[in-house]
């Protein structure tokens, strides 16, 4: 399978400090720092499980389980892309035979991201883990440049941050999604 690149058109941008100040709201934590202190919360401490519950002691605690996998800093400090790719985990692609399983080795770049590095989506990594579906039609249309995505509706939980921030990694971690920078563009 090669990798086709597909380029958006630009529009003017806020600039950056506006979206730090937005995402310092969002998360009322300094963005970018890493959560290293605390690792994974014990059940009776995370305030999710009643620690009253017979279940604790019997469920596994998620450090146990988590420290096994690839480090992260953030998050729920796995990194769930590596944990795929290098067989710490095989979850069940499907559940009825007859769906088929659908890989797009392709990414889009999307330009309209102001001071900051351009966008680039890569379709392989979703679609090792989600259906077109998922997205297409619905969030995103699946034609380069259709959706009017910007920063401050992902950080207010739409596009990209219907997952990101919520089951995937962070929005603060700005450099995963902005990773190619202006002059890589024009040497491609
Ligand atoms: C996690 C979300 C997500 C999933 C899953 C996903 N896409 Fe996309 N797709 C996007 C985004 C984001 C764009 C860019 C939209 C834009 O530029 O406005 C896009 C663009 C496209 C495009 C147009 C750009 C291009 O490269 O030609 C096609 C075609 C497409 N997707 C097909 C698919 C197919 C087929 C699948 C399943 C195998 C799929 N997509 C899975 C998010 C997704
Ligand atoms: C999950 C992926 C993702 C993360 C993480 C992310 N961005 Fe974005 N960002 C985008 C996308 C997608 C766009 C829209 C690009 C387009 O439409 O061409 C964007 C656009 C922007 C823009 C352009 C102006 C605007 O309002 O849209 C700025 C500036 C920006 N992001 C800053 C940041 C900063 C700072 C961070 C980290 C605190 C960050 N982004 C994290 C995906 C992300
Ligand atoms: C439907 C859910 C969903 C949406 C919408 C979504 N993502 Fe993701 N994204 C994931 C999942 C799941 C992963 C893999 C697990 C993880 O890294 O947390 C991932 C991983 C990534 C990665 C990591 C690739 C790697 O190799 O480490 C990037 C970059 C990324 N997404 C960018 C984006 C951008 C940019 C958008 C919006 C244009 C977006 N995603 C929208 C679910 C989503």
């Amino acid at each position: 399978m090669g990798t086709a690149a597909t380029s958006r058109p630009t529009t003017p941008a806020f600039p950056v400090w506006v979206l730090w100040s937005c995402l310092a709201l969002v998360s009322g934590s300094a963005p970018g720092q890493p959560q290293g202190a605390e690792r994974w919360k014990l059940l009776s401490d995370d305030r999710l499980h009643d620690p009253a519950s017979p279940a604790i002691g019997v469920l596994q605690e998620p450090g146990e389980a988590l420290s096994l996998m690839p480090p992260d800093l953030v998050g729920n400090k796995v990194n769930w892309v590596r944990a795929l790719r290098e067989g710490y985990i095989a979850p069940r692609a499907k559940v009825l035979e007859d769906t088929t399983v659908k890989l797009l080795d392709s990414k889009v770049i999307m330009m309209n991201t102001g001071e900051m590095p351009l966008v680039v989506f890569p379709h392989l990594t979703h679609t090792e883990w989600l259906d077109c579906s998922n997205c297409h039609e619905g969030i995103f249309k699946s034609e380069a440049g259709a959706t009017p995505v910007n920063m401050f509706q992902i950080l207010q939980g739409r596009y990209c941050g219907r997952c990101h921030g919520a089951v995937s990694f962070p929005l603060t971690e700005c450099r995963r999604c902005h990773s190619m920078s202006r002059s890589e563009l024009k040497t491609r």
